[in-house]
């Protein structure tokens, strides 16, 4: 900076950078100054239009400004608008899916992914908490997205499972509950074994008597593959419904499943009851049927 100002006439303020850098003091042009003013203004028109100031009346309702406007209403009006959208564009989907049967949905591919694609929700919302997210099982509830049935995965049993719900039934300790713990332990011994292909190995002849005594093939069939499905478990295959853990396979022998004493589970008996989805539902007509073309695309449907 200079000490020297060689341009005094010109309104400068003395201050002075590179021989002749200097900062003039003339007023700011008016448009800038008029934006300026019009700034201010709206900053005091904004803070009293919408809801600036967060003061509460004391039964906690913020301040909403002139304007009554909120940002959470704005999002529910814009969310109806594209809801009525969704509705307008999928009408004809819709009328189809409630017209059509559930085997006529599964032959129309557009329908099909339609169905599978606006079924995921309902899942997660009604089915996941105990079948898993994709369907892949919990413990104690079955695994939807293979190809073992107890109860049956053509679109009509499926779809009936949904409707009036499913309770498997096993009694405890054989059809007459009869047997005692050297059989069923013997009987445990073969079903393991009929689950490796082993079962007509000599070594379980035992229990493949027990077998017969128990009148397990009434359900489960002669084999261990039930002869249709009527809940009863395959007990030929690697998926197990419960655990193929010895003692939990005894304590299924012994206890049964969803076995009541005066109105009660007993003791150790297996839970299992897929509940009605009739009632469950919204809207259940069309979302049942869309449910089961989902459950069908699983992977496992027949
Ligand atoms: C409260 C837990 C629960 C909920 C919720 C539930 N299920 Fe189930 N579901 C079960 C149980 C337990 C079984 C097995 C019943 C049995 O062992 O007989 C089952 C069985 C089924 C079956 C028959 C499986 C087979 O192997 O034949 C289908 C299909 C099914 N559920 C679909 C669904 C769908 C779709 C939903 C959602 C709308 C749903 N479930 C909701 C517990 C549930
Ligand atoms: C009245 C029909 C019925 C009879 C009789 C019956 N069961 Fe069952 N059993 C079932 C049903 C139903 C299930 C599956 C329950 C479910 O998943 O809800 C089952 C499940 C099982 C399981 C569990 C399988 C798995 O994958 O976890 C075993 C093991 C079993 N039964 C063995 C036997 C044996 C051994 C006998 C004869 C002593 C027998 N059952 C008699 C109906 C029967």
């Amino acid at each position: 900076m200079a000490q020297h100002n060689p341009w005094p006439d010109e309104g400068n303020t003395g201050h002075i950078w590179d021989e002749d850098l200097r900062e003039l003091d003339n007023p700011p042009p008016l448009w800038w100054m008029l934006s300026f003013y019009a700034g201010f203004i709206m900053i005091v028109f904004y803070s009293l239009y919408y809801p600036t100031i967060p003061l509460t009346d004391g039964t906690g309702e913020f301040t909403k400004g002139m304007a009554e406007w909120t940002q959470v209403e704005e999002y529910h009006d814009d969310y109806a608008v594209l809801k009525d959208w969704r509705k307008a564009k999928f009408a004809d989907k819709e009328e189809k899916l409630a017209a059509l049967s559930v085997d006529e949905i599964i032959k129309d591919d557009d329908l099909r992914s339609y169905a599978v694609a606006t079924s995921k929700v309902l899942f997660g919302d009604y089915c996941a908490a105990c079948h898993g997210a994709g369907g892949q099982g919990n413990p104690n509830f079955p695994v939807l997205a293979d190809d073992d049935w107890l109860w049956g995965g053509k679109p009509a049993q499926i779809e009936a499972s949904l409707v009036n719900g499913r309770i498997g039934n096993m009694p405890a300790k054989g059809m007459m509950g009869n047997l005692n713990e050297q059989e069923i332990s013997d009987v445990a011994d073969y079903v393991i074994a009929l689950s490796e292909g082993k079962g007509d190995d000599a070594a379980y002849a035992a229990g493949k008597a027990v077998y017969t005594k128990g009148m397990c093939m009434a359900c489960h069939g002669p084999a261990g593959k039930p002869l249709a499905p009527a809940g009863a478990a395959n007990l030929t295959d690697q998926v197990w419904r419960f655990s193929s853990d010895r003692a939990e396979v005894i304590n299924v022998i012994t206890n049964g499943v969803n076995v009541k004493k005066d109105g009660q589970y007993i003791a150790g008996t297996k839970q299992a009851v897929m509940p009605s989805f009739k009632e469950r539902l919204p809207n259940a007509d069309v979302n049942i049927k869309r449910l089961t073309v989902y459950v069908h695309a699983l992977g496992g449907g027949q």
